[in-house]
């Protein structure tokens, strides 16, 4: 079997065009660019990286960024400052705090502050309830991204067994909720799991998501299931995904290649997701 390679690359950048057009056209319309504000606490060299190229795909797509570089001893108490700021301030329609943030700060107290409906990367608890229970909200941006992939590989997936790997906050928990809202049977495997290779073996959809390097091999996985691999793990070979790219090309219908796969999605579906807000805000 040869598997498809997802290329998200090229997804990436097709739906980075598309709300690139549709911001125009909400600029066209009120008069003002959709408002995008990231804050950055500290010099984590990593998060500096994102932060520069979410900065940079924020002025591609036509809309505003609002950089905050904060030095690392920055208090709880300033940075919640800023962020009630920014929730009161109208040019802004999605805020971004990026994580993690210096052990001094409580972040699951930032994150609670920033207003759910401002909340593009769909972290804070209102917004993880509203996916839960069906309402309209902000869905992280990595999980979308995983999702509009699958759709585009495999159109209804209504029915079929998937295989979460991982239960972060951020991507597992998120993504399982999706899947169950297409209607999918889904597991959430984890650590703690026993014969996770009998788990995935079952699965139609394996999404890899625990930031173990290959922790998933090839044999595992049913001939012809379709492989979203969410890792991204810095190893003596370079960056390798959470599952055995080589070993697993082989047993799939289609898989994502890590760099190039899920990566790219992330900030386009938080260009999305900033659009969406304005376009909610504007109503
Ligand atoms: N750190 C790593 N990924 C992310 C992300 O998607 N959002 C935020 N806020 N921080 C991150």
């Amino acid at each position: 079997m040869t598997a498809d390679i997802i290329d998200g690359k090229a997804f990436a950048l097709g739906l980075r065009e598309r709300v690139g057009k549709q911001a125009a056209a909400f600029t066209a319309r009120t008069g003002r660019q959709p408002g995008l504000a990231v804050v950055l606490v500290g010099d984590d060299p990593a998060s500096s990286v994102y932060v520069r190229s979410k900065g940079k795909a924020t002025a591609a797509a036509g809309m505003q960024g609002f950089e905050h570089r904060l030095p690392a001893a920055t208090s709880q108490a300033d940075l919640i400052a800023l962020v009630d700021t920014l929730n009161a301030d109208p040019a802004v329609d999605g805020i971004l705090v990026q994580l993690p943030l210096p052990g001094h700060i409580d972040e699951r107290a930032i994150i609670t502050r920033i207003d759910p409906d401002k909340d593009v990367d769909g972290f804070h608890p209102v917004n993880a309830g509203r996916l839960a229970t069906g309402l309209d909200g902000f869905v992280p941006c990595t999980p979308l991204g995983c999702l509009m992939l699958l759709r585009h590989q495999l159109g209804d997936l209504s029915g079929k067994e998937a295989v979460v790997v991982g239960r972060s906050n951020i991507v597992g928990k998120p993504m399982a909720a999706l899947l169950v809202k297409e209607s999918c049977t889904v597991t959430v495997a984890h650590s703690r799991t026993h014969d996770l290779a009998g788990v995935i073996h079952r699965a139609d959809i394996v999404v890899a998501a625990v930031g173990v390097p290959r922790l998933v091999k090839g044999e595992w996985i049913k001939p012809g299931a379709v492989v979203i691999d969410v890792g991204i793990n810095r190893t003596e070979d370079g960056l390798v995904g959470d599952v055995d790219f080589d070993g697993a090309v082989s047993h799939t219908a289609a898989i994502t290649p890590v760099p190039g796969g899920v990566g790219p999605m992330t900030i386009a579906c938080l260009m999305r997701n900033t659009l969406v807000s304005a376009c909610r805000r504007e109503g």
